[in-house]
């Protein structure tokens, strides 16, 4: 099949690798970017890693007008929708700006596609959207709504506004994909992810920290019910991520209505676990301590990945060596200063 695939927000840590996924693969791709948590530069390194730069356009995508002119210039058959305010602990003191942008954003891409003609959407939702409890592994049927924080429910209203749209247009097609942990880089360690000002994520912290960038890392809690007292989650390779979003494509391709689909591994690590990958792996040493649990996280959060497998045929290949090796090169390349 022909046709171009919009990446709105595909110059960021996901969209970035999703973009050289589907290149090699020989997808034709645009991209949109609002460049607000990202650079320009990462479309130049998609050209190195790929050999094909990608179209770009700087454009906000909650303007309608702005969307108007790249499906007028594109034969756009899909979109990938990554853009999106992300960071948790801002949306607590910014709720309004997540809820304006992100919905704002999600309803102008949906009316643009409506008016002209597009009807197939993977959609960048988070395992976030689950109803917070300690039972994992988390199969898509789990309840979903009671979050946490506003970044969480802009995830969840935006579920709700595609599945109404699906089963208003029954030619509608949507994967919405619930992220568990991506973490690494690009095995060029030319992409990888760039956290604004102190990280909160686990991996960005730990890697600045061996980087001498922070202090050392802070482990939210040592007293879970979990088999070393530690957090577990689901982490998985970012290029597992991406891979993920191109079989969702071929899907969509072949079904309409809203299916939601979790993307992880199936396998839960500690973040001690974690921090012990890292030193054997990338021979360092991770200064960390025990400190107290941080509000509205969770002991214990990894995925069924049956259901990715079953209806995608996807299944993460790389493991947590390959996360820990990627992620440190990644650091390693990256100029971020000090944070004070
Ligand atoms: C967090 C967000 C989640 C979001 C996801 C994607 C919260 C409560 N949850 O998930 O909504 O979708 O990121 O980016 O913010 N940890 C430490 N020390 C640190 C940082 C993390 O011990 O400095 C631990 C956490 O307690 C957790 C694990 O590391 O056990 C992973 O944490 P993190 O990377 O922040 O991801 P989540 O909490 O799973």
């Amino acid at each position: 099949m022909t046709g171009t695939i919009l990446l709105t927000g595909g110059t960021g840590f996901i969209g970035s690798h999703t973009a050289v996924e589907l290149i090699k693969r020989g997808y034709e791709i645009v991209i949109a970017d609002n460049l607000s948590n990202s650079c320009a530069d990462v479309i130049g390194k998609i050209g190195i890693i790929t050999g094909v730069t990608p179209r770009f356009y700087k454009a906000d995508v909650c303007d309608r007008e702005s969307l108007r002119a790249i499906f007028s210039e594109n034969d756009i058959t899909e979109v990938i929708h990554f853009a999106g305010l992300k960071a948790v602990g801002e949306s607590v003191i910014v709720p309004l700006s997540y809820y304006r942008n992100n919905i704002d954003s999600a309803l102008s891409l949906l009316e643009v596609m409506d008016e002209f003609g597009v009807k197939r959407l993977i959609f960048s939702s988070s395992a976030t959207v689950y109803t917070a409890g300690d039972v994992s592994p988390i199969t898509e049927d789990m309840p979903t709504g009671g979050c946490t924080n506003p970044y969480g429910w802009t995830k969840y209203m935006i579920e709700q506004i595609i599945r109404d749209k699906s089963v208003a247009d029954p030619e509608f097609s949507a994967v919405l994909l619930r992220y568990f942990n991506p973490i690494g880089a690009h095995e060029s360690g030319l992409i990888g992810e760039k956290p604004n000002g102190i990280p909160s994520n686990i991996m960005p912290t730990i890697t600045q920290t061996v980087a001498g960038r922070l202090d050392m890392v802070h482990i939210f809690g040592g007293d879970w019910p979990t088999k070393d007292g530690t957090g577990v989650r689901d982490y998985i390779h970012i290029s597992d991520l991406a891979a993920g979003h191109a079989a969702a494509i071929d899907y969509a391709r072949t079904h309409t209505g809203a299916e939601p689909i979790n993307l992880g591994t199936g396998t839960g690590y500690s973040v001690l676990e974690l921090i012990r990958a890292f030193e054997r792996v990338n021979c360092v040493n991770v200064n960390y301590d025990i400190s107290s649990r941080r509000a509205g996280d969770l002991g214990v959060c990894y995925a069924s990945a049956e259901k990715a497998e079953r209806l995608l045929g996807w299944h993460a290949v790389k493991g947590i060596d390959d996360m820990v090796r990627d992620a440190w090169m990644w650091e390693k390349k990256s100029d971020i200063p000090k944070q004070t």
